[in-house]
C-alpha cells in the first residue's frame, strides 16, 4: 500500500512550483489530489499530466466563496478533505517606506489570509474524513528578518503562528498542523533572483521542489507525533553566520 492511499489532497498554488511537486508526489504515493490555483492554464496542463486521481480547481486564495466551491467540488470529486496543503504564495520587494500600502496588504491577504480562510473552510470537510493534516508553506522569511521584504516577512511570520493556534484548535479533531519552512528553491518565483543568494549557505545551492515535496510527504504521511511545529528545508540558510570564522583570522 502506498503511503497516501485513500487519502484526499487539496494543494494551493499547484499549478508549478514547489505545489506542483508536491501535487506530483501525493499522486505517486496513492493520494487524490485537487490542484487549485489562479493559474488556468498551467493548472489544467498538470492536471493531464498526473491524471484522472487530479483535478483542476480554480482557486484565488483570498476569495471565501472559492473556498467554498473549492471544498464542495473536491468532495464531490474524490470525498472529504484530508490533507490541505496552503502552498499559494507571492512576493514582493521594497523597503518600508518604499512599499506601496495595497502591496502590503496584498502579500499578507495572499499569504496569511489565504490560509487562514482555507483552514476555515476545509475543516468541517477533515472531520467529515474523520481528521486530517494541514501544511502550511511559509519561509526562512517566517523565522528571520530579510531586509527589503516586509510585508512577506510579516506574511509568513503571521502564518508560523497561525499554524500553532490552528494546532492547539484542531488537535481534539484528529487534525495535525505544521509549518514548512524552505529556503530558496528554483521555481518560477525565484527565476530572476542571483544563484548567489545561496553561495553562503552550508549546502550553497538552491532546493529544488522535489525536496520540499519529500518533507511534505513526510510530514503528511509519517510524522504522526508533529504538530503545531516548524519543518526548515533551508540548505542551512538559518544554521548560522560564516563572517566571524570567515574574517576572525585568529586575532
Ligand atoms: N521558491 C522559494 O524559494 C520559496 C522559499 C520559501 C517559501 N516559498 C513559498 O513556497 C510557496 C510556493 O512558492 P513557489 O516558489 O512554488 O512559487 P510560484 O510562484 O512558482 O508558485 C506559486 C503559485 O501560487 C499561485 N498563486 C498565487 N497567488 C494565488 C492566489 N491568490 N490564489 C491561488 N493561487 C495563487 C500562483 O499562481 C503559482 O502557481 C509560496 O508560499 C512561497 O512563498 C518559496
Amino acid at each position: 500500500m502506498k503511503a497516501l492511499s485513500g487519502r484526499t489532497a487539496l494543494v494551493t498554488g499547484g499549478a508549478r512550483g514547489i505545489g506542483a511537486a508536491i501535487a506530483h508526489t501525493f499522486v505517486d504515493e496513492g493520494a487524490r489530489v485537487v490542484i487549485a490555483d489562479l493559474l488556468e492554464e498551467e493548472g489544467r496542463a498538470l492536471q493531464e499530466k498526473l491524471g484522472d486521481a487530479t483535478r483542476f480547481q480554480k482557486l484565488d486564495v483570498t476569495n471565501d466563496v472559492d473556498w467554498a466551491t473549492a471544498v464542495s467540488e473536491t468532495e464531490q470529486a474524490f470525498g472529504p478533505v484530508s490533507v490541505l496543503v496552503n502552498n499559494a504564495g507571492i512576493v514582493e520587494f521594497g523597503s518600508m517606506e518604499e512599499t506601496d500600502p495595497q502591496v502590503f496588504q496584498r502579500v499578507i491577504a495572499v499569504n496569511l489570509y489565504g490560509p487562514w480562510l482555507g483552514i476555515r473552510a476545509s475543516v468541517p470537510s477533515m472531520r467529515r474524513a474523520g481528521g486530517g493534516v494541514i501544511l502550511n508553506v511559509s519561509s526562512t522569511a517566517g523565522l528571520m528578518g530579510y531586509a527589503n521584504l516586509g510585508a512577506y516577512v510579516a506574511s509568513k511570520w503571521g502564518l508560523r503562528g497561525l499554524t500553532k493556534t490552528a494546532a492547539l484548535e484542531l488537535a481534539a479533531s484528529g487534525i495535525r498542523v505544521c509549518s514548512l519552512h524552505p529556503g530558496p528553491i528554483a521555481t518560477p518565483m525565484t527565476a530572476g533572483m542571483d544563484a548567489s543568494i545561496a553561495a553562503d549557505q552550508p549546502i550553497p545551492r538552491f532546493g529544488t521542489p522535489e525536496e520540499v515535496a519529500a518533507m511534505a510527504l513526510f510530514l503528511t504521511a509519517d510524522a504522526t507525533y508533529s504538530t503545531g511545529s516548524e519543518f526548515v528545508i533551508d540548505g542551512g540558510a538559518t544554521t548560522g553566520s560564516m563572517v566571524l570564522a570567515q574574517r576572525g583570522d585568529g586575532d
